[in-house]
């Protein structure tokens, strides 16, 4: 059996490339390094990789991080500008005992050190959308919230591979129009991703700021490993931290979250509208799936055909210069 779930539409080619890694007997981590490259390879995701959109200062910083959940290895980089594939150089990072988590200039030497490919991350696209962003910001005299993106935000994939290894990637570009040097969930272990191979793993997205309130993939995991399916920890987790910050203060940001656990089974759970999500394993063909709330629970439907294309759609569509 091996199985793989990511969060939002965005992962399905990646997860399909890389599920013939996992077909094969191969390893897990080489399967989420591979769907996660295939994601931040792709320039129309605004949220993650090349194409990822900028800072305040139009600097495109870029979060990842990836956990074994045999080993306990763990790598993550924060803030990296210019690395093609930061859930490459997370991975690398992993492999050894200190020096884990890198950030800024000291991460980008270290990718540039070991070989990886260095770009300028900063599309033509990218920058329409930030120009934008000033320039309505002009018109209305006001600074707009930084909210986590509707439709796609942190790319967060949790697999098991045929030997029963299971570990957890998560890349992003953060929050639109942040502070130079703002970090989210995605890089930061238990926040943004959790794994362990006796139990499951789980993966955030959303308002990294909140999210780590919860430590949502640890407790997560946590739940499983207290007799929760992944359905029920991803609920109780979601619910509890939603529960929590609202008592505490009075708001509460967007919170999805994916897991699997050892024998493959998915969960999900979201406190947004429009959280999407890709699920395949050894007897499941890769599919979309789009959720939705019921008495108060999280449930999800296979993607319609319209749907899919919308996406695609939008994601693609000629931007217009509001600022000529
Ligand atoms: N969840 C992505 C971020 O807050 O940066």
């Amino acid at each position: 059996m091996w199985a793989m779930i990511g969060t939002w539409r965005m992962a399905l080619e990646g997860i399909e490339l890389a599920s013939k890694i996992l077909e094969q007997g191969g390893n897990v981590g080489d399967s989420i390094e591979s769907a996660i490259k295939y994601i931040e390879n792709f320039p129309y995701y605004k949220s993650v990789g090349y194409g990822g959109l900028p800072n305040e200062n139009m600097q495109v910083e870029l979060d990842a991080a990836y956990m074994d959940g045999s080993t306990f290895d763990f790598g993550a980089c924060g803030a990296v500008r210019n690395i093609k594939n930061p859930i490459s150089l997370a991975k690398a990072l992993s492999k050894f005992d200190t020096n884990n988590f890198l950030v800024g200039p000291g991460a980008e030497n270290y990718a540039s050190k070991i070989g990886l490919e260095m770009v300028n991350m900063l599309t033509d696209r990218a920058k329409i959308h930030y120009k934008n962003r000033l320039y309505e910001e002009n018109q209305t005299n006001e600074k707009k919230d930084l909210k986590p993106y509707i439709g796609h935000d942190t790319v967060g994939i949790c697999a098991l591979d045929s030997n029963l290894n299971i570990a957890a990637g998560t890349s992003t570009s953060g929050l639109f129009m942040k502070k130079q040097g703002r970090l989210g969930d995605s890089p930061v272990l238990g926040s943004g991703l959790y794994a362990d191979s006796s139990i499951g793993a789980a993966s955030a997205t959303g308002l990294g700021e909140d999210l780590m309130k919860g430590c949502i993939s640890y407790q997560i995991v946590m739940n499983m490993k207290n007799g929760m399916s992944p359905q029920e920890a991803c609920q109780h987790a979601v619910m509890s931290l939603e529960e929590i910050l609202r008592k505490k203060r009075d708001k509460c940001g967007d919170l999805s979250v994916v897991a699997i656990d050892k024998d493959g089974n998915f969960g999900v759970a979201t406190n947004i509208e429009g959280f999407s999500f890709v699920y395949q394993s050894s007897n499941h063909p890769a599919k979309v799936y789009v959720t939705y709330q019921e008495d108060g629970k999280t449930r999800y439907k296979q993607a319609s055909d319209k749907w899919l294309e919308d996406y695609m759609e939008k994601r693609m569509a000629p931007l217009i210069k509001l600022y000529e």
